[in-house]
């Protein structure tokens, strides 16, 4: 009998599959429905920081970022109230999916400052949130403002809720920082239960008729988790926090190369709004045909037998890969 049980920050979960926030899990019916094709876990659509901060009375006036945001979260506002429920809803929703289903549930809050967040986050808590996960979306812009400084407004965010919060926090990171495996590790010891591998980052495009910057929001193609898989890879059994994977999660193999390379959970939405809910029961079984075929009997078997402390060639990790990878396209294809 093939074992898909993991844990993910202490929750006990049926298998390694997840929705990621999206709106895929933004009523109690679409959750019930993804529960009922086999999804171990959900993670709700993000709630704004913007969105609290419109209806905070108090806007914390210690964070001058917090400021700038309220004055552009007028304008967003009206694109935001259609995205979510807004925060009253948000919490009705935490209420009717905990009522509704048996999976864990998993709030998510986007922001980049703490105003607000931590009386939320508690709220969310109260609400039967399982978990919560955190989407520190910040583009840093300002020429003068520099990398540690950014990392460090980072972990003083996960510091305060974890002193706030009982229940776990993931932490959904960008890929932009210049030393990943170092801010990892502060991450993890601010108090982070789980590092979510890797946000996705919507770049708008230029519309050189009209000459507009158009916002413009591409699903994913699977070769976007070769990236996941390295750092997966990399900075497992160097952290206490669990990983998950999300960003390119479409098939069976992309869940088992995640837990392969060291997550806990991968996690999907693409495949799922591209494919259907009904995608869950193929991923599924393939899980379960792959582990028989390669006799393998439980998921936590395999987790992290291809990170990079587990394999005969570390160095297929580092700069090394790079300069193989190089010579051998120049080898294969003579340039014509
Ligand atoms: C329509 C849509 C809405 C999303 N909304 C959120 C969100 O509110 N918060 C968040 O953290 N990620 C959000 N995401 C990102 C997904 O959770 C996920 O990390 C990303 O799509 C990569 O995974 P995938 O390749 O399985 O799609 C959204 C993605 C899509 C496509």
């Amino acid at each position: 009998m093939i074992d898909l049980s993991t844990t993910y920050m202490g929750l006990q979960l049926k298998n390694p599959v997840v929705a990621s926030s999206s709106p895929l899990c933004d009523s109690v019916e679409k959750i019930c429905l993804l529960e009922d094709h086999g999804i171990a876990a959900v993670v709700l659509p993000s709630l704004f920081e913007e969105q609290l901060i419109l209806e905070s009375e108090s806007v914390d006036s210690d964070l001058s970022r917090g400021a700038d945001a309220f004055v552009e979260s007028s304008t967003f506002f009206p694109e935001l109230a259609d995205y979510n429920l807004g925060p009253e809803g948000y919490l009705e929703l935490i209420r009717g999916a905990k009522k509704s289903v048996s999976i864990p549930v998993i709030a998510s809050l986007n922001g980049v400052t703490s105003g607000g967040w931590v009386r939320y986050a508690r709220e969310m808590e109260q609400a039967g949130a399982d978990a919560i996960e955190l989407n520190i979306y910040s583009l840093v812009t300002d020429p003068s403002r520099t990398a540690a400084e950014v990392e460090k407004d980072y972990c003083a965010l996960v510091r305060k809720l974890r002193e706030n919060l009982r229940i776990p926090i993931a932490v959904k990171l960008s890929h932009f920082f210049s030393a990943i495996a170092n801010f990892a590790s502060h991450i993890d010891t601010s108090g982070a239960n789980a590092l979510v591998l890797f946000n996705r980052f919507y770049q708008p495009d230029l519309d050189i008729n009209q000459m507009e910057v158009v916002p413009s929001l591409t699903l994913s193609h699977p070769s976007e988790l070769l990236l996941r898989l390295h750092w997966a890879a990399v900075i497992y059994g160097h952290i206490s926090a669990d990983i998950a994977v999300t960003g390119g999660v479409h098939r069976a193999e992309d869940v088992l190369k995640s837990v392969m390379a060291g997550a806990h959970v991968a996690m999907m939405t693409s495949a799922l709004l591209q494919n259907g809910v009904a995608h869950l029961d193929t991923v599924l079984s393939g899980i379960v045909q792959w582990m028989e075929e390669h006799e393998y009997q439980s998921i936590n078997q395999m987790r992290g037998s291809m990170s990079q402390r587990n394999v005969p060639d570390p160095a297929t990790y580092e700069r090394a890969n790079y300069m193989r990878v190089i010579s051998s396209y120049a080898l294969r294809s003579p340039i014509r």
